[in-house]
């Protein structure tokens, strides 16, 4: 029985467990943006893990190496790491470097993840994340067929759910209700995870999360937003009434949970991972304004003034709230970071890492990138 049919107060250790799986060699997709940048360097950091890893990803706006500088050199030198840039979309690419390099299992983080980006442009939205997803699949199929099986993670989100009233919380089996174009088009690519596996009995699990935070975020998100505005004093604009609720989770503490899915859980499962850590957009930007204030020397007053109330985002879901008792009760997985730590650690990255910020602010990380793989 597939636990995608499974309540998650329900399953049993039995249902979603696998033999544990040890992955020789891992092709990380989009390894070099937020959270795929965090899954390469605690996994190359991680002695007991002594898998390969082979990190493709294309470097668009979102893809920076500069994230990976100083995790990943000694790991290339020995043969252990190697960074390609290329498109998911493009099968024949993903096939060989399945082949060349032996891989048997794909962690797939790439993604255009921005929902503003979303409601500007969603093409590159269902291109990336609808036909990338899609290429891959068949990458693996096409694999399947010569005898060789390769493991599939997905990494998604929890706002395929839809949008939660005062009350609730997404389960692994809450009815999928995307409501932007991001994730709708995230959607799609879980059920073409879901549809393959049981089609072509390919080999896949499935996680979706709430909001991460932390290191090497870009900043167009909310937190790493924010922080850059209040060190520069610039306005710092909140949505409709600021009473928006997600739920947080540092970064590191998601790359772990999806390595547990990777090397514990049985094909056909799916886990929801959160922070178990609600909060209103508001409330969240008046405790991070303190943190920023203490750490940097700033009046908390004048940071408070910056804040401006600026129109919704068309659609805004109200709140979304994630039950993750499955992944804790059977995976044994705990985020090691409580919101008040995570934030605290990672505005003093931030103003450790004010040259990253900058650059990526400036556009002058692109310099870099365009020079060095113009041509690959
Ligand atoms: N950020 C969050 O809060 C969050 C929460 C839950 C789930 N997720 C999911 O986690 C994954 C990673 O999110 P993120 O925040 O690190 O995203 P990100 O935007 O920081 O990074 C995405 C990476 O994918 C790469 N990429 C984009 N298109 C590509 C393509 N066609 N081929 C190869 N690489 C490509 C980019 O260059 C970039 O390095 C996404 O699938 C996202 O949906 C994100």
């Amino acid at each position: 029985m597939s636990d995608v049919d499974t309540p998650a107060h329900a399953a049993t250790a039995q249902q979603v467990l696998a033999a544990p799986r040890a992955p020789r060699c891992l092709l990380v997709t989009g390894g070099a943006g937020f959270i795929g940048s965090s899954f390469v360097r605690t996994r190359l950091g991680d002695p007991a893990c002594a898998a390969r890893i082979v990190n493709l990803d294309l470097l668009t706006y979102a893809g920076n190496l500069e994230n990976l500088a100083g995790s990943v050199e000694e790991a290339e030198r020995a043969g252990r790491y190697t960074f390609v840039r290329g498109d998911i979309r493009d099968q024949a690419l993903v096939e060989r470097l399945i082949e060349q390099h032996g891989v048997d299992c794909v962690v797939h983080f790439a993604a255009e993840s921005h929902v503003d980006r979303s409601i500007h442009g969603p093409r590159d939205f269902i291109e990336t994340n609808v036909l990338g997803t899609f290429a891959i699949l068949e990458a693996i199929r096409s694999r399947r067929a010569t005898g060789h099986d390769v493991h599939l993670h997905h990494v998604s989100t929890d706002e395929v759910f839809g949008s939660l009233g005062a009350t609730g919380f997404f389960v692994e089996t809450t009815a999928y209700d995307p409501r932007s174009p991001y994730s709708a088009s995230k959607a799609a690519s879980d059920h073409l995870v879901r549809a393959y596996a049981h089609t072509y009995g390919l080999s896949t699990t499935l996680s979706n999360c709430s909001n991460n935070y932390g290191p090497y975020q870009f900043p167009e998100k909310l937190i790493p937003l924010m922080i850059a505005n209040c060190l520069e004093g610039k306005a710092l604009p909140v949505y409709g009434d600021g009473q928006n609720v997600r739920d947080w989770l540092y970064v590191d503490d998601h790359a772990e949970a999806v390595w547990l899915v990777v090397t514990r859980a049985a094909p056909g499962t799916s886990w929801n991972v959160g922070g178990r850590n609600e909060m209103k957009n508001l409330d969240l930007l008046h405790e991070l304004i303190a943190v920023v204030a203490r750490q940097a020397g700033k009046d908390p007053a004048a940071l408070h003034g910056l804040i401006t109330f600026v129109k919704d985002r068309p659609g805004h879901d109200r709140r979304y709230a994630i039950d993750c008792g499955k992944i804790e009760r059977l995976l044994g997985w705990a985020p090691r970071h409580d919101f008040a730590g995570g934030l605290e650690e990672t505005v003093r990255w931030t103003l450790a890492n004010r040259a990253w910020i900058d650059r990526v602010r400036s556009g002058a990380y692109r310099e870099w990138i365009d020079r060095n793989y113009a041509t690959r």
